[in-house]
Formats: structure tokens, sequence, C-alpha cells
């Protein structure tokens, strides 16, 4: 069998090992593999390279995708759709593998309903899409984030200062509730939780009155502006007040243990997949064991919230 491989969307960490573990396994299967360059872009202009054992050695460590990925709006039309499929079967591949988010899973649907072949492996640090209890690309990402917010609780120590820092997550608060619980925050600001300025306020202010010498609050992009709920915070409790918005750093260097085996895991469960004619998949996984619903039935369904995360989040910042 022939099968492509692209990335789409916002890279994350792990991506490389998991086209790796989807390359060897295939060819060690008797597949041969396709890398698809620049995600959907690529595939309505037909950027292929064939990949080879050794063409996926010394990735799986690095981070980013060697393959390149990027946001196609183009392909969400339909002329895109069939200029990617007139090169898919020029090409003869017969199974494309998907490796993003949420938007690249759409893509792949679309492709499907069209009668391609698809299979998507969730790859976004955001820890934002349903029936898996990770995504590749997030446990890397919270570790940059706590070894981060490490270093600014430092500098915020020496001078009693509060320091707000902003995570990614447009549409999810995983990042910072889970690196929030990691740090000690005092207070973590999701866009999953009604919120409000004056509770964070006195939820620092505890924390000075109970001898802490700084105050920690973690803020996701998609729940506010790390400088302006600064500002706030200093105008309301005249605590002298930093932010620090983390950035693409957060997206960067090596994936940890963790998300290299877990990409490994999915790839071998994708061939699984293919070989046993079941297309139109997304895998995961839950409750440590890899599985795989219909892309129809992950799209439908929003993604869990951790409430119990979040209170006990809450108690340990009495
Ligand atoms: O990959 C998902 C994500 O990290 C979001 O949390 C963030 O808002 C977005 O990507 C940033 O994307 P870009 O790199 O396109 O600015």
């Amino acid at each position: 069998m022939n099968i492509g491989i692209l990335t789409s969307g916002g890279d994350s960490q792990g991506m490389n090992s998991a086209i790796r573990a989807i390359t060897r396994i295939a060819i060690i299967k008797g597949h041969n593999v396709i890398g698809i360059k620049k995600g959907f872009q690529g595939l309505m202009n037909g950027l292929f390279v064939p990949l080879a054992l050794r063409d996926v050695g010394d990735i799986l460590h690095r981070g980013g995708t060697f393959l390149q990925s990027e946001r196609s709006s183009d392909f969400y039309f339909p002329e895109g759709q069939e200029r990617a499929i007139a090169h898919l079967k020029e090409a003869n591949i017969d199974h494309l593998v998907v490796i993003g988010g949420d938007g690249s899973y759409r893509g792949a649907l679309a492709l499907y309903q069209k009668g391609i072949n698809t299979y998507c492996l969730p790859g976004t640090i955001d820890n934002d899409i349903a029936f898996t209890d990770y995504t590749i690309g997030f446990d890397t990402a919270v570790n940059i984030v706590v070894s981060l917010i490490n270093k600014i609780r430092d500098t915020s120590t020496s001078h009693d200062r509060t320091s707000v820092i902003m995570v990614m997550g447009k549409g999810s608060g995983n990042i910072a509730l889970h690196s929030g619980i990691a740090s000690g925050a005092d207070a973590i600001i999701l866009p999953e939780v009604p919120w409000n300025i004056e509770e964070v306020c006195q939820s620092i202010k505890k924390g000075y009155d109970r001898g802490k010498r700084h105050g920690i609050i973690v803020v996701a992009e998609g729940a506010g502006c790390g400088s302006q709920i600064a500002k706030e915070i200093e105008k309301r409790t005249r605590l002298e007040t930093r932010s620090t918005n983390l950035g693409h750093v957060q997206r960067g260097g090596s994936p940890s243990a963790f998300d290299r085996i877990f990409a490994s895991r999915m790839g071998d469960k994708i061939i699984e997949c293919i070989e046993n004619g079941i297309p139109g998949i997304a895998v995961g996984i839950e409750k440590n064991e890899i599985t795989y619903r219909t892309i129809q039935e992950v799209l439908n369904k929003k993604p869990d919230f951790n409430y119990k995360l979040y209170e006990i989040a809450n108690n340990l910042s009495q």
C-alpha cells in the first residue's frame, strides 16, 4: 500500500516521533511511505517526497516537524480539496495520515467524505481533542512552562513581586491548568471557568498575608490578556506586578519521553488500522490504552475539561 503523511496546523513536539513511527512500521510491513510537505497546502500543490527508513533517522528527539506545517485556508473550499484529491490519485496514495489538531481533523474528514482513506493522529500542544486523554506535544509544553515559571518565581521572590504568566491555549485552559498546579500558582485563569479580577486579587493578597514572597498567576491566552490583567492587579492591590507572555517557546524543543513513546504507540495503531481496513478514524489514548474513534465522532464531541483538577488547584492555592 502507498501511505501519505502530512502534519498540519500549529506544530507540536512529538510530530517527528509520530512521522518516524508511521514510516518505519509501514516500511517494515512492506508498504511505501510518501511524506507530504507543508500540510494541506503542500497536498494541494503536490509537494511529495518518498520516505525511506533512514529519511526519518535523527528526528525522534527534535521539536517541530521536518515535513513542515501550514494553516491552509484554501483547503477549506471544495476546489482546494479536489486539487488535493487529484494529486493523491496521481501519486497512487491509497491512505493519508493527518497529524494535527481539530482544524486538521476537519480537513481529513472532508477528504474522507470524498472517498479518501484518512487517519488522524492528535498533534497539538493544547490537549483539546475529544476521546484522547493527551495530544502529542502537551506533556512537553507543560514541562517547558513549568521550568520557565520556576525561573520567573526566583526573580519575583527577590523583588516581592507578583507575576502574571500568559500561556498558549486559545480555546483551552489545559496548559494553564496543568502548569499552574505544577507551579503552585495563586490563581489560574482559564476560558472554561468564569473568573473575576477581584477574586484573583484576593487570592494573591492571601498568599502575601501567609508569608509568601511572590504571587504567580497563570492565564490561558483564550481567557484574557496577561499584561492588562497585570495592570489591573497592580492598580487594585498596589503590589508590584509584571507580566510575561511565554509565546512560541512552548511549541519548540525536544519532545519529552512521554510524547515520543505516545507518538510511537499511536503511529503503530494507525498502521494497524490501515492494514485492517479501518479508515476515517482518529487514534488517541484513553486510560493508557491506544484507541480509535471515527473522525466524525471526535469532532462532534467537546473535549472534556477536568473540573476536578481545577478544584484541586483552587484548594492548593488557599
Ligand atoms: O497550536 C495551537 C496553538 O498553540 C494555540 O494555543 C495558539 O493560540 C496558536 O497555536 C498559535 O498559533 P500560531 O503559531 O499560528 O500563531
